[in-house]
């Protein structure tokens, strides 16, 4: 059935798989830096972040430009490792997942969403889609069934045979959220996933991420600079100076914040947005 949290065997048993569809915490960080070293130099985008992320719970991380929300998604989605501190998925570190599990991990555990959606031009939608499947082990016809799936559900039935080259910037993110969704990841990430489309475009993506996080039980990490479409999920963390700045909870349509809350989450990011 499609909206269940699965995991590949090699990361997680089956006991641990009950934890990840529960409810409870699903994404735990503990302590997080990151320092990049580039000759003499050192940057410290991440300095000691810790936070813990809810299954079902959609959030927005904002901050400045260089305030590390790419980087911490990325160390998120195991394609960067951390300095210090430490990432829990469930009950795993991922300090303690083998190459094996961790390529398990960001292949299936994991669906990551990029500003520019990094598709294979020559390839058809479907086979874009059908990508992270085929990496599974999928058998071709499957996965491009199942892409073919994924399409229709994000709008573009009707475009699953055109080379992704073709698409416009709205039709190629769309390829890229079915692509991120085709292993049925439990966690959603995206960096940025509105940042290359103009106002319409960035509204229907980001409401499809909202109706397929619902849909398909996702929890989402969304980086953004978009502060109107940021309140529109449960909860926003800060990045600044590479900590996490406290604020409020946010619930979704600012239901339960007050405008002082939100004055000040604006004042923190105003360099920025404003
Ligand atoms: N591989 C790297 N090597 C050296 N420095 C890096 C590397 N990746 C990121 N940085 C630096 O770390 C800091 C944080 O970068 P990051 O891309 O995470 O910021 P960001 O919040 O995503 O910014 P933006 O809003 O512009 O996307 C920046 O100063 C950046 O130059
Ligand atoms: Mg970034």
């Amino acid at each position: 059935m499609r909206g269940q949290a699965t995991l590949g065997v090699a990361v997680i048993d089956e006991t641990q798989l009950q934890a990840v569809t529960g409810s409870g915490e699903l994404v735990r960080v503990e302590g997080l830096r990151k320092t990049f070293r580039s000759g003499t130099q050192e940057i410290t985008p991440l300095d000691g972040i810790s936070f813990s992320i809810e299954r079902s719970e959609m959030i927005a991380i904002i901050g400045p430009s260089g305030a590390g929300k790419s980087t911490l998604l990325h160390i998120l989605a195991a394609l960067d490792t951390p300095t210090n501190g430490a990432v829990y998925f469930g009950a795993k570190s991922l300090k303690s997942l083998n190459e094996i599990e961790l390529a398990e991990y960001r292949n299936s555990a994991v669906g990551f969403i990029w500003q520019r959606h990094h598709l294979l031009p020559d390839f058809t939608a479907a086979e874009n889609v059908a990508m992270p499947m085929l990496v599974r082990g999928e058998p071709m016809t499957e996965a491009l069934r199942a892409a073919r799936e994924w399409l229709s559900e994000v709008g573009l039935a009707d475009r699953a045979g055109q080379s992704a080259g073709e698409l416009s910037g709205g039709e190629q993110q769309r390829v890229a959220i079915a692509r991120a969704l085709a292993n049925r990841p439990a966690l959603l990430l995206a960096d940025e996933p509105t940042g290359d489309l103009d106002e319409g475009n960035a509204e229907s993506v980001f409401e499809l991420l909202m109706r397929l996080h619902r849909s398909h039980h996702l929890t989402s990490i969304l980086a953004t600079h978009n502060l109107s479409l940021a309140r529109r999920t449960g909860r926003i963390l800060v990045l600044e100076h590479g900590k996490l700045v406290p604020t409020a909870n946010v619930s979704a349509g600012m239901a339960s914040a007050s405008t002082a809350q939100m004055a000040t989450v604006e004042a923190q990011i105003s360099g920025e947005l404003g």
